[in-house]
């Protein structure tokens, strides 16, 4: 098959083009380089199968012609990152709003025309917002905070273009799959827009402490990129799947201090914790999710996934790679 990946020179694009590849498609990607690395596709370069297109699919025209002869659509493209959330607001909303009405118009006037592209739309945990259930179904209620914080733009740009892609699903049964990651983790993630297991690996590795933020109790579950990417592409191999909402992640909460302490424990056990609160590390309008957990029951249920790396295997593998 010829797939498009949109953001593949991104942290999980480019596993997921790796993996493309190495099933034997011919894959083209398109990466405007705003937060991806040129490096991450260093080692599939080579490969007469991999067309790279740096371009902004923010126009029409490129995503028309990116969309001409594929059969599958892979939509990661998108501002990422709390941090890089809070400082741009507006980048944020119209990176993740437009290319993905662009993208589904395009699909849709092919559609109508007789040629079905089937999507993947990488949609997140964000969506949920700060909706109070200890575990997160995908047909639970999205609350989000004041739109004078700008930290909720994410979740609710993701949560737009869910509705766009559900409206062309609804009005004329296009093949898609929404996917809402929890927190991914793997080499290749950048720590610059907030991340947090990258931020702890370069400490460790630098021998400088490790800045937790507020009391550090929040929950979260970290699953390793290689999982959520062979989930991405079960799911876009099951028929059933289309017109679905799936989380995607691991489902074993850990609180990011015991993060912390696992991080030290492994890579650097002379490394100390500090705290810092939100308003230093962000600004004073930011407001944070105390607990992320998904049910993974849908997932489980339609592709069998189960996740293979605990985290400190998780840990293990990205520090090693930090190292390369
Ligand atoms: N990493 C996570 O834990 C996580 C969690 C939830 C959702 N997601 C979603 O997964 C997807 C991939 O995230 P990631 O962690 O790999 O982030 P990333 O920043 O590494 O990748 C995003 C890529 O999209 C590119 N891009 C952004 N806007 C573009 C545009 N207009 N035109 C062309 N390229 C553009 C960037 O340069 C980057 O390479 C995103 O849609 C994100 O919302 C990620």
């Amino acid at each position: 098959m010829h797939i498009l990946v949109t953001g593949g020179n991104g942290f999980i694009g480019s596993h997921l083009t790796e993996r493309l590849l190495d099933a034997g498609h011919e894959v083209s990607i398109v990466d405007d380089l705003s937060t991806g690395q040129k490096t991450n596709l260093d080692g599939v370069l080579s490969n007469p199968r991999l067309k790279v297109i740096h371009a902004d699919l923010g126009d029409a025209d490129l995503v028309k012609q990116v969309c001409q002869d594929v059969d599958v659509v892979y939509h990661l493209a998108a501002a990422v990152g709390v941090a890089l959330i809070a400082k741009q607001p507006i980048q944020t909303i119209h990176r993740n709003i437009y290319p993905t009405q662009l993208l589904l118009e395009e699909l849709r006037r092919l559609h109508l025309a007789g040629k079905k592209v089937s999507m993947f739309l990488a949609s997140t945990s964000e969506v949920y917002g700060k909706n109070p259930k200890s575990v997160w179904t995908e047909n639970d209620d999205l609350v989000f905070g004041a739109t004078t914080k700008p930290r909720w733009s994410y979740g609710a740009s993701k949560a737009i273009d869910e509705f766009l892609a559900l409206a062309c699903v609804r009005e004329c049964n296009m093949n898609i799959v929404i996917g809402r990651f929890f927190n991914v983790v793997g080499p290749r993630q950048s720590g610059a827009y907030g991340m947090v297991l990258p931020r702890f690996i370069s400490a460790a590795i630098a021998g400088k402490p490790l800045i937790v933020h507020d009391d550090g109790k929040q929950e979260r579950c970290f699953a390793h990129v290689s999982d959520v990417v062979g989930a991405v592409v079960s799911l876009m191999n099951t028929p059933s799947c289309f017109g679905k909402i799936y989380n995607i992640g691991a489902d074993q909460p850990v609180s990011i201090l015991e993060m912390a302490q696992r991080v030290i424990a492994i890579v650097n056990p002379k490394c100390t914790i500090e705290f810092q609160s939100y308003s230093q590390a962000y600004d004073d309008d930011f407001e944070d999710i105390r607990r992320r957990v998904p049910d993974l029951t849908r997932l489980r249920q339609a592709i069998g996934y189960h996740a293979t790396q605990s985290l400190d295997d998780i840990i293990r593998d990205v520090w090693r790679a930090s190292r390369a």
